[in-house]
């Protein structure tokens, strides 16, 4: 995560993450800090808050890693949900139709900028 001001957090150069691959960042006070990630699909960008919607746990068991192994789905570590790179939909696993929280994200002048509120 390269910055955070006024509730817009830089992740990172949308250049600077490949294709199909997921880049975790913090945010929200320092008492309270909050994950999300995001995730590159060819030239699309999606961001969710790092919660799973079986219960509650972050996804990731280390930096980063938040996709299955072919990488075409996000994955969560727990208990294994899958879901959908586009929709956030959990497609597999214990919460089948279940959706992770979605963030608005855009690219502003090459950067992945994610909107927590
Ligand atoms: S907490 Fe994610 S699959 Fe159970």
């Amino acid at each position: 995560m390269r910055g955070d001001k006024h509730n817009a957090i830089v992740v990172c150069r949308h250049e600077d993450i490949g294709d199909l691959e997921a880049r975790g960042f913090e945010y929200g006070e320092p008492e309270l800090r909050l994950t999300g990630f995001v995730v590159r699909k060819g030239d699309g960008v999606f961001a969710y808050r790092n919660i799973c919607p079986h219960s509650g746990h972050r996804l990731n068991w280390k930096p980063d890693a938040f996709l299955t192994r072919d990488r075409d789905l996000i994955m969560c570590s727990m208990h294994g949900a899958i879901f959908d790179i586009e929709s956030g939909v959990c497609v597999g696993g214990p919460c089948p139709g279940k959706s992770l929280a979605r963030l608005r994200v855009e690219i502003v002048s090459g950067e992945i900028v994610v909107y927590p509120d």
